[in-house]
């Protein structure tokens, strides 16, 4: 992308000052798979996206903080001294949460002038909201002369969700957009935190994101409640006497005694309960085989995993919905489709797709027109290779 206008803008907005303007990126993310794991101690291989957030910023000799984003009316001014008055902010919460998490873990930001710029669509499950969070404590801490760690900015960004925003997410988001790598996923496991880098050798394949346009908030959505199970799910199985620390240390051979254990609940808490331990367990090991499979380019196993992962969380986990499964659904028919899944927390958001080059426009004419017959909604589309994690622009003028 082409900063200048932005940074023109920004100095419209915000006049000119000494101070020097830098120019942060952040990426949204794409999970390949291992969904609903990383908050059981699983673990997740998502990609960092070209889609994201830009911000350009320049510190202020005061404590006063003023957001604006390029697309919205919103200003926000508030000072740093006061950040947790505005935890429920339509707009400018997650920025501040951001500066929240920083001082909570004792850095200090200065005041400062920001501009949002993004380029991904909000609440499609495609972490916009992370790439917020991440790029702003990158540029917060910039600034003021922090030198962050990825991990680090990641953690802070999480901390930002979870403490300040109030939704109990998993590490995935965040750990993604800071430490994400051009060409390749990341491995991670979300109980050490320890991660690889797995290469995508796509070549002619492209990763492709359709977008349900079904609207849907992590905050409002049945995302908590699914949380809960597992913790539920967790505690009764160790009440028999084991001790495992997370549902997806669970080795696979311990499955078959556990089963009935759950099933001793009542019935139809026991059946649930025993559904998304079964989904968590056994997502968490196709993980492991995507991995495998995507370091040997063996394509027929990754279209396999994907599929087994989207009918797991329609089935066990249930947080698909029609709309993600009829886009899913018609990603499976369509010829140049190498593998295709619900990506991110469900109930509405996007499919992820590796699809054929030469059979792109083939893919979005049909996925198109059959989203559209099932639900009445056209389907948006997104094509992106995968990135860097959030990172200052050296060059601000960079076209990419
Ligand atoms: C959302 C959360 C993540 C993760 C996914 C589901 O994206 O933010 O932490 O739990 O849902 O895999």
């Amino acid at each position: 992308m082409d900063c200048r206008p932005l940074i023109d803008q920004f100095i419209r907005r915000y006049g000119e000052s000494p101070e020097t303007i830098r120019v942060v990126y952040a990426p949204g993310r794409v999970n390949l798979i291992g969904e609903h794991t990383d908050y059981n101690g699983g673990r997740v291989l998502p990609a960092a996206l070209r889609l994201g957030t830009w911000i350009v910023c320049r510190p202020r000799p005061d404590r006063r903080i003023l957001l604006q984003a390029d697309d919205l009316p919103d200003q926000v001014d508030v000072s740093l001294d006061e950040l947790d008055q505005y935890k429920s902010l339509p707009w400018g919460n997650y920025q501040l949460g951001a500066l929240w998490a920083l001082q909570t873990e004792g850095y200090e930001p200065t005041g400062g002038e920001y501009l949002y710029h993004d380029t991904l669509p909000h609440g499609a499950g495609l972490s916009s909201s992370a790439a917020i969070e991440v790029g702003t404590v990158w540029a917060a801490a910039i600034m003021a002369g922090h030198l962050l760690t990825r991990e680090k900015a990641g953690r802070l960004g999480h901390l930002a969700e979870n403490r300040f925003i109030g939704v109990q997410c998993g590490i995935m988001d965040q750990f993604a957009s800071a430490l994400g790598k051009k060409g390749h996923a990341l491995h991670l496991d979300c109980a050490t935190q320890d991660h690889r880098y797995v290469p995508l050798h796509l070549q002619d394949i492209r990763l492709v994101m359709v977008n349900t346009n079904r609207k849907r908030s992590l905050a409002t959505a049945p995302y908590n409640e699914r949380r809960s199970q597992c913790e539920e799910a967790l505690a009764t199985i160790n009440r028999w006497g084991h001790n495992y620390a997370h549902l997806c240390t669970i080795p696979e051979t311990d499955w078959g005694q556990l089963e009935p254990l759950l099933r001793e609940n009542d019935q139809t808490t026991g059946q649930v309960l025993w559904k998304r331990t079964k989904h968590v367990v056994e997502e968490n090991q196709r993980v492991l085989s995507m991995a495998d499979a995507l370091e040997h380019s063996d394509w027929n196993r990754i279209g396999q995993l994907m599929r087994q992962s989207h009918e797991s969380l329609r089935d066990l986990y249930e947080v698909t919905g029609p709309e993600l499964d009829a886009l899913a659904e018609a990603a499976w028919q369509t010829e140049g489709v190498v593998g295709a899944r619900m990506t991110g927390a469900g109930f509405g958001g996007c499919t992820v797709n590796l699809v054929n080059e030469n059979q792109l426009e083939h893919f979005m004419e049909a996925v198109g027109r059959q989203y559209r017959q099932a639900t009445g909604i056209c389907p948006t589309f997104y094509v992106s290779d995968s990135a860097d994690g959030v990172g200052e622009v050296s060059q601000p003028c960079l076209s990419w």
